[in-house]
């Protein structure tokens, strides 16, 4: 049985895809800090499989201890996930972000290096093609300096992997998601934003648990069809799907090339108040929102042209939006009792 290394994989995606690598006949192990998730995700993810992953509590910025882990710890493949993601705190502490995001990424590759392991799956963004001059958003479309040092983090990330792939033959997949949402059908696992979201999904389903007392809609004057923004919402379960397939090609030696890129996206644009829409169908409710001015660097439209990963690794998304509304919701309420 394949063993691989999940960093950041009591986070978000994280749980989520170690799910889907253990259901998939993967031995999965975890380094996570803790620093933006909470170790009950352990249990939460034993539950669903019951499997137990083995777990780490490393910072990934201390080179020593991440040495010390593959010393002791062969692993066939690595799936990255551990970075900091907020936007806006980006803005406001970039050499947090640089520190946490490269060096421990850095950290990781030399690793790499030093031990032997030969295959790795960024967790990559759809940011790092800033406002893209035509949609759908395809692999070949030309990157923009992204607006926040935390966009920044995932290109220099993708540069540096570039760098090393060439350099140590390594084989990386850099996986660009567009804006996951929605939760695991258990609704044991979910998005868990520490402080008050940036997102648009854990801000709605905050409101409407009555934790935030309005969403405000960021702007309805953009040159959309209903003057709000528009982006594609891909299902967190589908996109763990697309991590088992990403591996799946780098340890069966399917890749064709040592560096490929994905993005991993519906193929399907919805504005903020289709998503607000969707969000009050699938739930049987109304939401408190409130027009506003728009926040500060964000872009009008991205959508995904997800060809590629469906042709290269056999991906298709299932989830509909109104079902990733419905598990979002259903997690939303679990965390109340
Ligand atoms: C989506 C839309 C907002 C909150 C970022 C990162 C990306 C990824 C997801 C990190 C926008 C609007 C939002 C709110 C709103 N990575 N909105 N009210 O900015 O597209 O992408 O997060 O997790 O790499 O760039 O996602 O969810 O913040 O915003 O109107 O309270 O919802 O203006 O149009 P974004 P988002």
């Amino acid at each position: 049985m394949s063993k691989i290394l999940v960093t950041g994989g009591l986070g978000y995606i994280g749980s989520h895809t170690v799910v889907a690598l253990q259901n998939a006949g993967y031995e999965v192990v975890i380094i996570d800090d803790l620093s933006n998730t909470d170790i009950d995700f352990l249990d939460r993810i034993t539950s669903i499989t019951n499997i137990k992953p083995t777990y780490f509590e490393i910072d990934l910025k201390n080179q020593e201890k991440v040495n010390e882990f593959f010393q002791q710890n062969k692993v066939d493949g690595i799936i990255h996930f551990a970075a900091y993601k907020a936007v806006g705190e980006s803005v406001e502490k970039p050499l947090m972000y640089y520190r946490n995001n490269l060096v421990g990424l850095l950290n990781v590759l030399d690793a790499m290096k030093d031990f032997d392991t030969d295959n790795i799956i960024f967790s990559s963004s759809c940011t790092v093609y800033g406002q893209a001059d035509k949609m759908p958003i395809d692999e070949k479309t030309p990157l923009k300096k992204p607006e926040s040092p935390y966009g920044k983090t995932k290109q220099m990330g993708e540069e540096i992997l570039e760098d090393f792939s060439s350099a140590f033959d390594k084989n990386v997949i850099c996986l660009r998601y567009f804006n996951p949402v929605g939760a695991h059908q258990t609704a044991k696992i979910g998005e868990l934003p520490k402080g008050v979201p940036n997102n648009l999904i854990p801000y709605v389903t905050q409101t409407a648990a009555g934790i935030r007392e309005t969403l405000s809609v960021w702007g309805d004057d953009y040159p959309t069809r209903d003057g709000t923004a528009i982006r594609d919402y891909i299902d967190v379960n589908d996109l763990a799907d697309a991590h088992v397939k990403a591996i799946n090609r780098l340890v069966e030696k399917k890749n064709k090339s040592k560096l490929e890129f994905f993005n991993l996206g519906t193929g399907t644009g919805s504005t903020v108040l289709e998503v607000v829409n969707a969000f009050e169908n699938a739930n049987y409710l109304k939401l408190n929102y409130q027009i506003k001015e728009r926040r500060a660097g964000d872009i009008i439209e991205a959508y995904a042209d997800n060809s590629f990963a469906e042709n290269e690794l056999g991906w298709q998304p299932k989830t509909t939006l109104a079902e990733s509304m419905r598990t979002a919701w259903e997690w939303q309420k679990g965390l109340e009792k």
